[in-house]
Order: C-alpha cells, then structure tokens, then sequence
C-alpha cells in the first residue's frame, strides 16, 4: 500500500457569505485569533505526514501563496527587533521537509473540477488527502492523522463523517452508512450530494476531510455536472464505492464550520476561551459583562 504523502486544499471558492470580508482576501485567510484557516489545515496535513501540499487557488487568492512563502523584508525587521521566536516560527510554518505547489482553477466549476485540477500531480494508483479549510477540525489526535492510520489498517479510500440535525442534510454530502463507532469506519452504500431531508439516505454528513485514491481523477474529468450545476466531488466519491470501496470515518474531535458565520464566532471564541494568555480576561469579560444578560 502506498503511503499518504499529497494532500490537496482546494481553495478557489468565492467566500460570498464572508462578504464584504472575503471581497479582496480569500475566506481561508480569515483568522482564528492570529492564525488563518488555511494555516490549520495545512499543520493538520503536515502532523499527518503529508510532504505535498497542493493548494488549488483561483483569483483573489494570491494571499494565501504569499502567507506561505518566505518574506526577508519582514524577517529582518523581526530580528532587528529582538523577536526572532517569531521570525523562526513564520519561516518554519512549512518545513524544509515539505513543499508547497499551487495550481489555478481557472473557472468556478465546482469541488470536484478544483480536485481534478491536480490530476497531473496524482498516480492513478496513489492515494491522497482533501482537506477543506472552512471546516476547523479539533481533536486530541489530529482528524486527518486519525485518518491515515485507518486507511493504513483497510487501504481503503474514506471520507470523515458526524451526525447531523435531519434539517441539515441540505447543506452536507450524506453517505448511506451504518453510523460507525467514534474513531471507527463503516462502509458506504451510497452518496448523495445536498439532499432534501426526504431524499437523505441518513443524517450522516461527510465534513471536509478525505482520503481518496487517484483513480477518481480519472472518473472527475469525465463526470458531467451534478447538484448545483457543478461538477460534485460527492459523485465522483459515489463511483468509487464500486471499485475500491469507501469507509465512512466517524473522527473523534470537533468541528467548526468556518464557512458559516456561526460556525467561525463558535471557533473564535472557543479558542479566545482557552487562549492560554488571553483566556483569563476573555471569561471575565464575559462574566462581567453577559452573564446577567443570558441568565
Ligand atoms: C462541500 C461538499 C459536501 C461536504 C461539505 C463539508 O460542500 O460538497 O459534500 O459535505 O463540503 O463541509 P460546501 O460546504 O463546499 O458547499
């Protein structure tokens, strides 16, 4: 079995619900405190072994290349001012062990068309990880780490799933699976993209982590467009279930949807609660301020 080495961070989309945020900056440039989304997903994806770091950018996304590339003018002013912890720390947030490759999706056309843009990056027999930044994922093992030991145990393609409310499934990929044991896989039967509650074959949601074989590059670039008019990375998953097979990985940790506005205060202020020097005064900010207002 081959090893998991190349993970790929489509981050074309258009951000629209972070408007007028996201109007010049991507949304995976959005901070948690100090640190980007997409700076999350990549150290997830370093932590999990991965040395190919294929970032499928589009316009208005040039942030994200210059967030990872190395800056002498501002190494410089850092070291003259005596914080050179910091200078180290930005040069290293890509180790010399890994690299960076961006690639442009030149039009919008959907998650599977930004995947198959790396095609000529993938082995038809290699595996490989997707990782969407908007989706913060926390675990005491990293999520996409959790992964690669499962997918070390089967060889099996698989994609992270969590239960969520029926009302929802309008807004997720939904597997037909048996709902497996937190840190355990079950098979997938089938997939459907952003189903209506009465259509869902579950309320199993796939999140935005994945570990899939090259052979679904192949069957992207063919695939006509689904759900949305957009060429869906759901459909594609669906016809490997055929051939390979795909498990279903129930993670243990959370998730913030990044994506949505809820979803990135929730993130926030989690992060702001057990900053180890912010934390203190955050919680007496609140006790001073809200408690009595949410009682
Ligand atoms: C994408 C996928 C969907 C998946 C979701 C996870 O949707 O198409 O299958 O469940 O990510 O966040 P998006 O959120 O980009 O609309």
């Amino acid at each position: 079995m081959k090893p998991v080495r190349k993970a790929i961070f489509p981050v074309a989309g258009l951000g629209t619900r972070f408007l007028p945020a996201t109007k010049a900056q991507p949304k995976e440039m959005l901070p948690i405190i100090d640190k980007p989304l997409i700076q999350f997903a990549v150290e997830e994806a370093l932590d999990a072994g991965i040395t190919h770091l294929i970032l499928v950018i589009g316009r208005t996304k040039r942030a994200i290349a210059d967030h990872f590339d190395s800056n002498p003018e501002l190494d410089a002013i850092l070291r003259a001012k005596g914080k050179s912890e910091m200078a180290d720390y930005l040069s290293t947030i890509i180790p010399k062990s890994a690299c960076a490759i961006y690639l442009r999706q030149a039009e919008a056309l959907g998650l599977g068309h930004a995947v198959a843009c790396a095609a000529p990056l993938i082995e038809p027999d290699e595996p490989f990880a997707v990782l969407l930044a908007d989706d913060l994922l926390e675990g005491e093992t990293p999520v996409l780490s959790q992964m690669v030991a499962a997918y070390q145990q089967t060889g099996r393609p698989l994609v992270a799933v969590q239960s969520v409310d029926p009302s929802e499934t309008g807004s997720y990929g939904i597997v037909d699976a048996d709902l497996p044991l937190v840190g355990q896989s079950s098979r997938v039967r089938s997939m459907v993209e952003k189903p209506t509650p009465d259509e869902a074959p579950s309320n199993l949601a796939v999140v935005g982590r994945y570990i899939l074989d090259g052979s679904i590059m192949q069957v992207l670039k063919d695939q006509t467009p689904g759900r949305g008019g957009e060429i869906q990375l759901t459909d594609g998953i669906r016809a490997l279930i055929e051939t390979t097979g795909v498990d279903a990985f129930r993670y243990n940790g959370c998730r913030y949807d990044c994506g949505s506005k809820l979803g990135y205060i929730e993130a926030t202020l989690a992060h702001a609660l057990r900053h180890p020097e912010y934390g203190p005064h955050v919680r007496a900010f609140m006790a001073a301020n809200y408690t009595e207002s949410t009682k």
